[in-house]
């Protein structure tokens, strides 16, 4: 377990390298981009007509917590994904989960609380709560566990330094680890023990190749679950997600809300809304993501990066760097620079340990996968 400095803001390396990749490509050459999370297609055909009849009406601000008829959708998603009820009145629409994780944070935690995140993990996790002035505790994860949280790696970082809450995510990033139902219960139990606020970050819900996504709102109704419709409904540059809240912070962040960002984009909302209910092309997308998912990893495994058993969910393939490298940030530049392939250095994920690690995205098109694998191949030879 680790604790962070205050003044431990640190760059996106993804965004850097993409920064870079899109340099190399204004100069006339081509880049394989396995950097960012981002889904190759676009949002289902439904959705983008939806948008193009709304758009001459659709100019004002909604209601802060969103359009009536998304945050139904939503209830009643859960009520057929997850056998939850969830009231409307409790569903916040956000500008993506990036906006849904800051009212979290200051929707349940006073000014400078501590708050736990798993290492490796979401790099905007650790640079959010910095900036915004918490505290953050770190606890490691580790690939002989599958890089699963416990309840007993919550238990025993909160014995040595007591945290407020808890940001995790399943399927998490950049491991694509995925806990089942009974790894959730041991963690959401552990938080209620505690007296740890949970925050349930399922942005990559739907994304799963061994079985449903267990939500966390399917054990307990005091956590805060944030999703968003970047991934899973391919619609990263949208901006729009949602959070579920317990029943007493529901209207902290509603004013929030209000004040941060008034409302999510009023077009995203009604796209959104549509998306809901166009759920086999995103099974369509997810299938090709599980195809790339096997290329990737056989591919990876050939060419000597050791891979561990192919993500739960997701679509990432972490990716121990070891036999070529310690240094993932200048293997991932060299990456770029000599062999057209752009991947993000594992030290985005995990300041400690992410030296050997490089990340791998396998969101986009099985052809990208397939020259990438062989421009690496060739590259290191
Ligand atoms: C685990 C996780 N959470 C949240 C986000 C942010 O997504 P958005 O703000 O587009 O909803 C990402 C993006 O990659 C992510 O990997």
């Amino acid at each position: 377990m680790s604790n962070l400095p205050a003044d431990g803001l640190m760059p996106f390396h993804a965004m850097e390298i993409l920064k870079r990749a899109k340099a190399i490509e204004a100069g006339g050459r081509t880049v394989c981009h396995l950097e960012v999370g981002e889904p190759g297609s676009p949002p289902a055909p439904r959705v983008l007509e939806a948008v193009r009849q709304a758009l001459p009406q659709a100019q004002g601000y909604t209601n802060a917590k969103g359009l009536p008829e998304l945050r139904e959708g939503l209830a009643t998603y859960y009520a057929h994904q997850h056998n939850a009820a969830v009231d409307p009145d409790n569903i916040v629409t956000t500008m993506g989960s990036s906006a849904g994780f800051i009212i979290a944070f200051h929707t349940a935690f006073q000014p400078g609380a501590r708050i736990a995140i798993t290492r490796p993990g979401y790099p905007a996790y650790v640079n959010t709560l910095l900036g915004l002035g918490f505290a953050v505790t770190e606890i490691p994860l580790f690939p002989e566990n599958g890089w699963k949280l416990t309840g007993a790696d919550i238990a025993a970082a909160h014995e040595q330094t007591p945290f407020d809450g808890l940001l995790f995510a399943s399927p998490a990033n950049p491991t694509g680890a995925a806990v089942d139902r009974a790894q959730l219960a041991d963690i959401v139990a552990t938080c209620n023990q505690l007296g740890v606020q949970l925050i349930s970050d399922e942005i990559y819900h739907g994304l799963d190749y061994r079985g449903p996504s267990v939500s966390a709102l399917e054990l307990t109704s005091n956590a805060i679950v944030i999703n968003s419709f970047s991934k899973y409904y391919c619609m990263t540059g949208w901006r729009v997600g949602w959070m579920v809240l317990p029943d007493h912070l529901v209207r902290r962040a509603e004013i929030l809300q209000q004040n941060l960002f008034i409302s999510a984009p009023t077009l995203s909302q009604i796209a959104a809304t549509v998306a809901l209910s166009e759920r086999d092309y995103s099974e369509q997308q997810k299938a090709g993501y599980a195809a790339n998912r096997a290329l990737l990893d056989d591919g990876l495994r050939q060419i000597g990066f050791q891979t561990g058993s192919p993500s739960d969910g997701a679509f990432y393939a972490y990716a121990d760097i070891s036999s070529f490298s310690n240094d993932s940030m200048s293997f991932c530049e060299r990456l770029l620079e000599e062999a057209g392939v752009a991947a993000t250095p594992g030290i985005d994920f995990d300041r400690a340990g992410g030296n050997r690690y490089v990340r791998f995205s396998y969101a986009g098109k099985a052809e990208t996968m397939e020259i990438a694998l062989e421009r690496m191949r060739a590259f290191l030879k």
